[in-house]
């Protein structure tokens, strides 16, 4: 069988613009969110990304009537019917868990495969579980493949979470919605994708308040209407674009971007020394590389902290340090399959995945094989790639489409000498 693999001769300097897709883990919630919606549902502004295909196939099977243009889908829910969801699709991404709340509202009941996604450790729902039992939900947990998931009637609830989940927060507001009464989540996520979905199910006359806090409010509505409405711009494939940026970049405009949204981002790049310029008004960063840049210590956070998922991107401009640079993960101790894969490229790298801390030391990288374990290892290793002398390969790529609209085509166009083979 052949694969399609990444293929980047280093060295090139890069120049331009790019203009960022609408957010990955906006989009996933927002397209299983849609089935809640009694009436016609218009979004824009959609990643071109196999997840956003996955899910609206999972849609399908659940009868809804979807045409997907570019950017733009429409949905209608009049024929909807609860069906089983099979657990090949589901298995395929992580987000297939919010099929879950989002039928548990709509229907009281749904049959779901288990949620797949970046092996990045591991990555329990138990607070997802949690919040849908206080809800008045019963699982069945005793296939091993499946969820059953049913409540007689949901109930608004108290709900405490463990740990700051972002999947757990969006899951319990999509099963709380036609919930009876108030539900409240503390501790919730204040992540801008979270925000966003609130956005989304107030525009379909939900009622919820205090989202981007860590205390939110969602009060049950009996019926939730169709409605028109933007998806955000995605913080962590602009990140990439900055990360990349400063690694090889004459000058490269970043559009399309909400600066608020990679402060952490921005603020640690300024202290590594390199050159950034942001238009809060144009929605556009600009940056030029730095030949050396200062090492640099980051430490991931849930948001407004500096994201995990842009650990990995950065990594490569921690090569072109005058010292030794120390990762801290927080949040996915063992999100660092990248490091094996560096190490072929002849960098100064070293992981404990068990602690989730990483030391990096100025290497010059050489052109190699690599494997992209995940979605943001596949952009790291690709800046690796940008970084190299000679020809790298990355092998696995399905991993970097889920996440990435037309990486290759963007790179090309700023320059980066980069095309895809089938192999
Ligand atoms: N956790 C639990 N139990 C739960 C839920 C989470 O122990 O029930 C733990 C996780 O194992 C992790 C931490 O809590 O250690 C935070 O996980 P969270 O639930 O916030 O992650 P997620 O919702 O599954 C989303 C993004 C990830 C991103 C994380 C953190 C989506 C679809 N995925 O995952 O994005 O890394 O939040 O910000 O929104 C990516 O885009 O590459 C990606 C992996």
């Amino acid at each position: 069988m052949t694969q399609e693999v990444i293929k980047i001769r280093g060295g090139q300097t890069l120049e331009g613009e790019v203009t960022i897709s609408g957010a990955k883990n906006s989009a996933v919630a927002i397209i299983p969110a849609t089935l809640l919606a009694q009436g016609q549902v218009k979004l824009d502004g959609l990643p071109q990304i196999s997840d956003v295909e996955t899910l609206i196939s999972l849609l399908e099977d659940l009868n809804i009537k979807v045409s997907l243009d570019g950017k733009q889908l429409e949905v209608d829910t009049t024929e909807i019917q609860n069906a089983p969801l099979p657990n090949n699709k589901v298995e395929s991404l992580r987000a297939s868990y919010y099929m879950m709340g989002a039928m548990l509202g709509r229907f009281k009941k749904c049959v779901i495969g288990l949620p797949g996604g970046c092996p990045l450790g591991p990555r329990p729902i138990d607070q997802h579980i949690k919040g849908f039992k206080a809800l008045g939900a019963e699982i069945d947990e005793s296939s091993e493949t499946s969820m059953k998931i049913e409540a007689k009637e949901l109930h608004g609830a108290n709900i405490f979470l463990d740990m700051v989940s972002v999947g757990a927060t969006i899951n319990i507001m999509l099963a709380a919605v036609h919930a009876k009464g108030q539900t409240i989540i503390e501790n919730a996520a204040k992540e801008p994708e979270v925000v966003d979905v609130a956005n989304f199910l107030n525009s379909i006359g939900a009622e919820i308040k205090g989202a981007g806090t860590s205390s939110l409010k969602i009060s049950g509505v009996e019926e939730l209407h169709g409605t028109e409405y933007s998806v955000i711009p995605d913080r962590i494939e602009a990140g990439t674009y900055m990360c990349i940026a400063a690694a090889v970049g004459k000058e490269i405009s970043i559009n399309n971007i909400v600066p608020k949204h990679v402060e952490a981002l921005t603020m640690k790049l300024k202290e590594l020394g390199a050159d950034v310029e942001v238009d809060s008004d144009a929605e556009k960063v600009t940056i030029k590389r730095q030949s050396t840049y200062k090492n640099v210590d980051i430490k991931t956070l849930v948001y407004p902290g500096f994201a995990t998922d842009l650990q990995q991107p950065i990594t490569p401009l921690l090569f072109m340090t005058d010292g030794p640079s120390f990762v801290t993960e927080t949040i996915y101790p063992a999100r660092f399959r990248h490091v094996e894969e560096l190490k072929k490229m002849g960098a100064n790298i070293e992981a404990d995945m068990t602690l989730g801390t990483a030391t990096i030391k100025p290497s010059k990288l050489n052109g190699a094989e690599v494997y992209a374990s995940d979605l943001r290892a596949g952009a790291c290793l690709i800046t690796a790639g940008l970084l190299a002398e000679g020809i790298t390969t990355v092998y696995n790529v399905k991993h970097i489409y889920r996440g990435y609209t037309d990486i290759v085509k963007n790179l090309k166009t700023l320059g980066a000498d980069i095309w895809t083979e089938q192999i």
